[in-house]
């Protein structure tokens, strides 16, 4: 993100989440007052605790899929809106598969309506997701995706495709700014111990010394990125004029198994690995193409695996909690 940054006011949907949180402080910290909305399906004021009291900084229990109640909370005027709102976890959508398809559908329209009104740059948060399980490697923004309809998945999958054709619609019926941006899986401080994503997995059960849980043989890849970058890579595509999707994501593609092992060895864990059964439809491979977001915004990801992870170790031994179940990202 430039500094000093492009806007003045800034509302971030989902903002009391795990990158929500993230975004609210960074937005604040360059100097952006920032209007935080959530409904706390998934998030927590924990993540928000330190915000609170800053100046500029205004929290809103709010649910964004209700038009009445987010039109009336968000007056405005903003200059960018962030719409984060979603469940991401599988563990969280697979509990709440109405609310996550309710959250791409009336609440990606309702926060467009606020853009719209305010003549704001809006940013969806969209995901790797919409790839599925593809068939194409590595993915690139004009990849088309392998994605089951009728899967377990596909509350998360298709509500984010369907957000992506209305903020492109909306964007060609009303000129509005607006964009999207892919992001692939992140991690770091403030993700939810029992959220069932891998890394939060691995690290609270090597801290624990229970068994790693590995879903299936392990062989399946991922591409992690540390928060504070895709953070990063966020800001850039919102302080940018881009209407097609961004991928923001690793570059260090690694199998499942490799994680496991590299956070138990960083943990200093005696913790044994154990082989679970994998979710249906779970991805084979995970690899972002951020040619892109390399060429139009010079964003790369920074921190490297060692350090995030080390950050993280450090998160969660200072927040220490049981171990989450099995990991199904
Ligand atoms: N973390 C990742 O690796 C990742 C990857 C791809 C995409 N994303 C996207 O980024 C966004 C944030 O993900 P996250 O990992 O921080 O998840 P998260 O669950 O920590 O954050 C989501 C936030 O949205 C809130 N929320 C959900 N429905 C709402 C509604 N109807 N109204 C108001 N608030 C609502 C939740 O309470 C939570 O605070 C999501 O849209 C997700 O799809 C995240």
């Amino acid at each position: 993100m430039t500094t000093p940054a492009p806007w003045r006011r800034a509302v971030v949907t989902g903002g009391a989440g795990f990158l929500g949180s993230h975004l609210c402080e960074r937005l604040l910290d360059a100097g952006v007052e920032v209007d935080c909305v959530d409904n706390l399906l998934s998030g927590s004021m924990d993540n928000i605790a330190h915000l609170e009291g800053r100046q500029g900084f205004r929290f809103s229990h709010c649910d964004v899929s209700s038009s009445d109640r987010t039109a009336d909370e968000l007056a405005g005027p903003y200059d960018l809106v962030l719409h984060f709102a979603c469940p991401a976890s599988p563990a969280d959508y697979l509990r709440h598969p109405l609310e996550t398809m309710d959250a791409g559908s009336l609440g990606t329209r309702n926060a467009l309506t606020i853009a719209h009104r305010d003549g704001a740059r809006f940013l969806l948060a969209s995901t790797s997701e919409v790839y599925g399980d593809p068939l194409v490697h590595p993915q690139r923004e004009d990849y088309w995706g392998n994605v089951n309809p009728v899967g377990p998945r596909s509350v998360y999958d298709e509500s984010k495709r369907f957000a992506e054709a209305l903020v492109t619609a909306h964007a060609g019926t009303k000129g509005m700014n607006a964009g999207i941006v892919r992001i692939f899986n992140t991690y770091g401080p403030r993700m939810r111990a029992h959220d069932g994503r891998a890394v939060p997995t691995f690290v609270c059960q090597a801290l624990a010394g229970e068994p790693v849980t590995v879903t299936g043989d392990g062989s399946q890849t991922r591409s992690l990125c540390y928060v504070d970058d895709t953070v990063d890579g966020v800001l850039r595509v919102a302080a940018s004029q881009a209407v097609r999707p961004v991928n923001i994501g690793g570059g260090d593609e690694a199998t499942v198994l490799d994680i496991a092992r590299r956070v138990i060895a960083l943990a200093g864990s005696t913790s044994p690995l154990t082989f679970i059964v994998r979710p249906e439809d779970d991805p084979e491979r995970r690899r972002p193409d951020t040619t892109l977001a390399r060429e139009l915004l010079g964003w790369e990801p920074r921190v490297s695996w060692e350090e995030g992870i080390k950050r993280t170790i450090a998160h969660f031994s200072a927040t220490p909690g049981p171990a989450s179940p099995a990991p199904r990202d």
